[in-house]
């Protein structure tokens, strides 16, 4: 007889009692447990204690005993923790006791242990924590048992054995039901391909290897703990990672969380006892083989009792579970079990990452626009958002979506990615799983059909194929591409495209960056959506082809994240474009007419809501991305990290003023002199440009005891009275009240004028005659002008650039007569002309006192006067000069840093070879439209004079395609371009073809 086929043996209760009494010297009751083979019997001693007797089949092999009472022992002192039951020994010491059989020769094995109180797992509620608990508790035992070794755990021929599952292959044709066979033949095919070649290579143990939910007791006062596992008969060596699948192929049956539940038991296991990769990666396909086994080894068995409908019953979670597994992607299972193991899903994730994340500035746009710096929407999708009720029409959901980007001038209308869209209410989302696929991976571009798509990186087709099921992709390109020279592959996917798009590339084809992969499918075409792109990134194709993944179960959306990494680092759209700004422009502007003095100005007709900016751009609050070639304050580029983290880094420390000693301002300030000639010795620090202009008239005016004051037409020099009385840009225009007697104005002279320098140093020597005049009709106890103040090239007066020497021999004039001559570097300064740090410098001027301000702390407010010893002595005439702000230590940090950057990063010498490569351009430019009159300027500080009202219209026309730009001169005639320092010569690219479609359309 086999071992199956010995009856259980059936002592009576007095038999036993007398076996516990000679062998264990324990005076008990008894009562019989359940058993198939052996004997179990319940045992309470007389003092409580409870034991349970386990009387073996004859049949059963010692060995296997002595084998379980070897491990036993070991868990008892290597994992004193792990709560289980224990030995009993008898009396004599011994583990194992022989008791003659009753019926014929031979002998029964017992064994004692003590009874773990408990409820069993199949009886227990059930919870994740439990789930965890559970896994927790097995990688207790693997790790314990990794120590243990005994020559009986060999079983080769065992049929429970995992690593012998190719053995029941045999019987897969005791499947009665044809597609039940075929569902576990394909899981042999698969395992017999992919895994059995890998086994040889794994870690390999003892294993308990039968964690069914009969076998696992819970705590009775807790029932999410493990008490105990029970029945070590199948103990066997074998790949470690056995352990796990078996318990697995036991927890995933009948749940309706396959993931979370899958999640809890491997993270609880591998929390105690770490997996390796290669083990976690088949432990999906070593579940099904668990699955396979037993309905295999039960089909066998069934098919010797046909009449036996429980065995068939029994089989029926097993190929539930199997079917959920196989229509789930098993490359996906191997992710998501090396996430759980606490592995990156896909190994490659991190090297393509980083070449994503290196390389962004070089991709080109997908589609047949500029993403990065077009109008834009954000329609979010998840559950209750508007538009999402026409979800189920795409037509009306198309018109839908037409009429709010129509209403908001958008080229297009962002879908985000890892949204839940829960809105997928559709049949084709569901999943086995038990969760809706609801997650978006990719990020959909709305816009027209038949907008051309574009490869943003070199690649190769790996596939062109129309997905035509009603909700599908439509035709769909895959791309794959090489994360630099030796990296790893991986891929891009384009869907919803056009059926044109099947005849555009083929697979295998090399593709070039920016070319031309397909166009935009309409709505018959491209699965029934409204025109978009669905754009993704997998890095790895999950065995599939030609089709991919666009939505996933949010239970395992960290898995997909590193599947299909986020789109954004191709497409490179401002963070903002996926938030959406709750407080519209339009809104802004109607509380500032309401709470702001109404004399602001906005730019533009359509005002911007600028929330960002960085280097050379501008974000607005949807995230659209503006060339900023207005702001020549944030000098060496929006937000520079270095001037902010000094003035974050001071702003923590102090902020103080110039009463108490500090180091910065003196360290500042010997930095700022070395720029200057010798002769300019002293520096007073202020905050704004208009201030400095203030006190280097009031210094001129204490010195001088004059009053008078000589400015060149068109300048403008602040906002302070004084100021606006020496700015006929402010008081020969809009509101102003005309000149003042004591203001003298010199004809702004222009570089390419036709007449000669001395007319206009005439038109100086004339001021100074006025200025003496007109000071002796006062009775002023001076004679003449106390100061001219002139920007060495003129900003307000439309980039006015002046002819070589005239500031050298006007302030010669004017020094000559006594005044004192004030050179206002506020715009021209710090080196945008992009010759030198300072203008006047290119003039030869020698002027008495030198103002800046605008880009001195690249937007923070500091400003400052630099005057000669003479000048400064004079001025000290007793009363004190004070300034809350002025020269603080915060500011002084700001100046210094952004000094810093425009040495290391030699920003004069960019700015004169961006500045030089933009004016030529220009030039070429104006050979094309009569209506350029001049091009002029000098670095970054460059004019474009155009006739009529065309300057504004331009300016109109480059916000809208996201360059900003200003105009200037007295009639505002002139497109002004002081963009910030660090300007790139693509962008310059960018600024020139704008200005260039501008004057085509402005001009058709
Ligand atoms: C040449 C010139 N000087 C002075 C000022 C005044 O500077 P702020 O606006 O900092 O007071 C300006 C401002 O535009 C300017 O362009």
């Amino acid at each position: 007889m086999s071992e199956f086929e010995q009856p259980a043996p059936d002592f009576t209760n007095q038999e036993i009692k007398e076996i516990l009494l000679r062998h264990y010297g324990l005076i008990a009751t008894v009562t019989m447990l359940v058993g198939e083979r052996d004997q179990n019997v319940m045992v309470t001693a007389d003092d409580g204690a409870r034991y349970v007797m386990k009387i073996a089949n004859v049949a059963e092999n010692a060995a296997i005993l002595t084998l379980q009472n070897d491990l036993f022992r070991h868990l008892a002192s290597a994992a004193p923790d792990l709560s289980m039951a224990l030995l009993y020994p008898a009396l004599d010491g011994q583990d194992l006791v022989q008791i003659p059989t009753k019926v014929e020769q031979g002998f029964h094995l017992v064994r004692m242990m003590t009874y773990v109180d408990g409820i069993l797992l199949a009886d227990a509620d059930r919870s994740q924590q439990q789930n965890f608990n559970i896994g927790q508790y097995l990688g207790g035992l693997s790790k314990a048992l990794a120590g243990f070794g005994s020559p009986a755990a060999f079983r080769p021929g065992f049929l429970w054995s995992l690593d012998n599952a190719a053995s029941v292959g045999r019987f897969a044709n005791d499947i009665a039901d044809a597609e039940n066979r075929q569902l576990v033949e394909r899981a042999f095919e698969r395992y017999t391909s992919l895994v059995q070649p890998k086994l040889g290579q794994l870690r390999k143990s003892v294993l308990y290897q039968d964690a069914n939910d009969n076998n696992i007791i819970m705590c009775p006062e807790d029932p999410d703990k493990v008490a105990a596992v029970i029945d070590f008969g199948d103990v066997a060596y074998g790949c470690t990672i056995n352990e796990l699948a078996i318990a697995l192929a036991y927890m995933l049956m009948d749940v309706g969380d396959l993931y979370g539940t899958a999640r809890a038991v491997i993270t609880g296991y591998t929390a105690r006892f770490p997996l390796l990769a290669e083990e976690l990666e088949i432990l999906f396909d070593l579940v099904a083989m668990r699955l396979v086994m037993s309905v295999c080894i039960s089909s066998n068995r069934a098919r010797d009792f046909p009449d036996n409908d429980y065995l068939t019953i029994s089989q029926q979670p097993a190929f539930d579970l199997l079917r959920k597994l196989d229509s789930l992607n098993s490359d996906f299972l191997s992710c998501f079990a090396r996430e759980c193991g606490a592995f990156d899903a896909v190994e490659s994730y991190p090297q393509v990452i980083n070449w994503l994340n290196n390389n962004q500035q070089a991709f080109k746009s997908v589609v047949g626009f500029d993403i990065q710096c077009s109008s834009r929407i954000l329609v979010p999708m998840t559950a209750g958002s508007p538009g999402t009720e026409f979800i189920l029409d795409q037509q009306q959901y198309a018109e839908w979506l037409d009429a709010g980007m129509d209403r908001s001038g958008a080229k297009f209308a962002l879908g985000a990615y890892m949204e839940d869209r829960s809105c997928y209410v559709m049949e084709q989302f569901n999943s086995v799983a038990g969760e809706s696929r609801s997650v978006h991976l990719g990020i959909d571009l709305f816009t027209a059909a038949a907008t051309t798509v574009h490869a943003p990186m070199d690649g190769v087709v790996v596939s062109v194929q129309n997905n035509d099921a009603a909700l599908d992709y439509g035709p769909t390109v895959i791309l794959q591409h090489q994360a630099g020279a030796n990296g790893p592959v991986f891929y891009t996917l384009y869907g919803h495209l056009s059926l044109q798009t099947l005849d555009i590339v083929a697979a295998g084809q090399n593709i070039n960056a920016g070319d031309i992969i397909g166009t935009l499918g309409d709505i018959t075409v491209n699965g029934g959506w409204a025109p978009h792109l669905h754009f993704q990134i997998m890095t790895t194709m999950l065995g599939q082809h030609g089709n991919f993944n666009g939505a996933c179960e949010p239970a395992v959306a960290n898995v997909w994240r590193l599947i299909t990494p986020d789109p954004n680092l191709v497409l490179g759209l401002a963070h903002e474009s996926f938030n959406q700004d709750i407080v519209s422009p339009a809104e802004l502007v109607k509380s500032r007419a309401e709470i702001l003095g109404p004399s602001y100005s906005l730019s533009y007709d359509k005002p911007l809501k600028i929330v960002r900016g960085q280097g050379a751009y501008l974000f607005d609050h949807s995230g659209r991305q503006y060339l900023d070639c207005v702001n020549n304050i944030c000098h060496v580029g929006h937000c520079h990290p270095r001037v902010v983290q000094a003035i974050a880094d001071q702003a923590s420390l102090l902020n103080t003023n110039t009463r108490y000693l500090h180091e910065t301002i003196l360290d500042y300030s010997d930095r700022l002199l070395a720029t200057l000639p010798d002769h300019l010795e002293v520096v007073y620090f202020v905050c704004t440009g208009s201030e400095a202009n203030e006190l280097a008239l009031r210094m001129a005016k204490v010195f001088t005891e004059r009053r008078d004051i000589i400015t060149l037409d068109w300048g403008y020099h602040g906002n302070t009275s004084a100021l606006i009385d020496v700015s006929p840009y402010k008081f020969n225009r809009n509101g102003g009240k005309g000149k003042k007697d004591h203001i003298h104005i010199a004809e702004l002279p222009e570089a390419n004028s036709d007449k000669p320098l001395d007319h206009y140093l005439t038109s100086v020597q004339n001021c100074i005659l006025s200025a003496q005049e007109h000071s002796s009709q006062e009775h002023s106890a001076g004679d003449g002008p106390a100061a001219m103040i002139a920007e060495s090239i003129s900003g307000c007066g439309g980039q006015v650039i002046l002819p070589e020497g005239y500031l050298q021999k006007a302030f010669e004039l004017v020094q000559a007569a006594g005044g004192v001559c004030i050179a206002d570097e506020v715009q021209v300064g710090f080196g945008r002309t992009g010759k030198g740090m300072w203008s006047f410098a290119a003039q030869s001027a020698k002027p008495d006192i030198v103002t800046m301000g605008k880009p001195m702390g690249n937007g923070h407010p500091i400003a400052a006067v630099v005057t000669t010893r003479k000048i400064a002595d004079a001025f000290a005439n007793g009363m004190e000069y004070f300034n809350s702000f002025g020269g603080n230590p915060v500011s002084m940090a700001a100046a210094s840093a952004t000094l810093d950057v425009i040495e290391s990063e030699n920003l004069i010498e960019h700015a004169n070879k961006v500045g030089t490569y933009m004016m030529s351009e220009f030039k070429v430019m104006a050979r094309d439209f009569p209506q350029i009159m001049d091009v002029r300027g000098a670095g970054l500080f460059i004019g474009i004079e155009l006739t009529g009202t065309l300057a504004a219209d331009v300016v109109g026309y480059a916000r809208d395609h996201a360059v900003l730009l200003s105009t200037d001169g007295p009639k505002n005639t002139v497109i002004k371009i002081k963009p910030p320092m660090v300007i790139s010569l693509r962008d310059a690219d960018r600024l020139i073809a704008v200005v260039r479609r501008a004057l085509e359309k402005l001009m058709s």
